[in-house]
């Protein structure tokens, strides 16, 4: 144990956007510490396990009151990123390791598992389902969160998975709930399915729209033009921030011999963007990769891409991821390639498009969402 507390306020959000209004840790975390402290006290080495870590409060308030051997697993790799970037400023980064994908690897041996709830419940009814089916019978699981983000609901997707579940006080406007005893036999569910827009669509907990073609997309992708630029192999077309995969399983259905290039970074997007494109016979020739921004794809090379921009950072609503991904977007663009957008109207982005893309034209708009193409200067 260590004499002094954790400076949460040494926590950066870096890479992720950084600003008024935007923290890296909250009560709610300070709260799944102290509530797990007991359990924590007499654990061995790797049989903690850190789940929805937003910037890495949870994991290394954890190491640093002794913790060692921490898996952890977070869905944005900015987050994943941020930890590992705050676990070094801090001198803790020996003693935390980050799994990619939620499943066996992450959660063998597990005896306690502290969770910040998500924000949707088929994402805590596949997270507990995985806990319960992969971690040590003896776990126990402390899943905690903002009350205004919290709804009774998630005591039954923790009680589906478990047979024991525990409410514990409010503090500071935020709770935990503590599960334990998992019920035998449980398994990770099958992801939502549904047919739209001429694809089939799949969608695991979590992944923005679920298994449905979101308006805007829809609207997007009713004026893209029969004939792009690129599709080969060495210049694929970009479904940039997939989602659930829907704009490239689109393309490559539409256009069979055409290559895409999709990603996304949040690790659940990427498992449901890759069962779309299964579901669609397209996975030979549409790659899916967990990616910040088009971090793995090169300058001036893309003729194409296509973007749905998100607008939340956790749980804050913000205009200012957009233009990150814009900016990349550029970067990535050969002089003349166009980048096709859908937006929501009210957030005006065509000037920022036209300053940071190129000329940029608008092509359809409806009483929610703008659709612009802008051409790489
Ligand atoms: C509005 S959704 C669009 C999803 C999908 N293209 C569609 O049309 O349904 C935005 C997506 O951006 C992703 N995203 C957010 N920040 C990102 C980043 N820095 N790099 C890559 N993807 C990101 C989110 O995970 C989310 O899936």
């Amino acid at each position: 144990m260590s004499d002094g507390s954790f400076p949460f306020e040494a926590l950066r959000r870096a890479p992720d956007i950084e600003g008024p209004g935007l923290v890296a840790s909250d009560a709610a975390d300070r709260l799944i510490l102290d509530e797990s402290a007991a359990a924590r006290a007499g654990l061995g080495d790797g049989e903690l396990v850190v789940i929805g870590d937003a910037y890495g409060a949870l994991a290394l308030g954890a190491v640093w009151d002794g913790a060692q051997g921490v898996r952890v697993h977070q869905d944005a790799l900015v987050g994943e990123r941020a930890l590992a970037s705050n676990a070094d400023r801090l001198g803790l980064d020996a003693r935390v390791t980050s799994v990619a994908t939620q499943g066996e690897e992450l959660l063998r041996g597990a005896r306690v598992v502290l969770l910040r709830l998500p924000r949707s419940l088929d994402a805590l009814r596949d997270t507990a389902a995985l806990i319960a089916g992969h971690a040590d019978p003896e776990v126990v699981v402390f899943a905690g969160g903002r009350l205004k983000h919290m709804s009774v609901a998630m005591n039954g997707a923790l009680a589906a998975a478990f047979e024991r579940v525990d409410v514990t006080h409010a503090r500071q406007k935020s709770r935990v709930l503590v599960a334990r005893t998992p019920r035998p036999g449980i398994t990770l569910p099958e992801p939502a399915a549904a047919r739209d827009g001429g694809v089939e669509l799949r969608a695991y907990g979590g992944t923005f729209g679920g298994a449905r073609l979101d308006h805007g997309t829809r609207l997007l992708l009713a004026h893209l033009p029969g004939s792009l630029d690129g599709g080969s192999s060495d210049d694929p077309w970009i479904d940039f921030a997939c989602g659930n995969g829907v704009v490239g399983a689109w393309l490559a259905v539409r256009h069979p011999g055409a290559y895409v290039w999709s990603s996304d970074q949040s690790a659940v997007a990427v498992a449901s963007a890759r069962a779309t494109v299964a579901a669609n016979d397209v996975a030979d020739r549409v790659h899916v990769a967990g990616d910040d921004l088009l971090g793995l794809r090169a300058d001036a090379s893309a003729s194409f891409i296509a973007l749905n921009p998100p607008f939340h950072s956790g749980a804050a609503v913000t205009d200012q991821l957009a233009p990150r991904l814009f900016a990349d977007a550029a970067r990535v663009l050969r002089p003349g390639g166009q980048l096709w957008c859908v937006w929501n109207s009210a957030l005006r982005y065509r000037p920022v498009l036209e300053r940071v893309v190129g000329p940029t034209e608008q092509i359809a708009r409806d009483a929610k969402f703008t659709v612009t193409v802008s051409t790489r200067r």
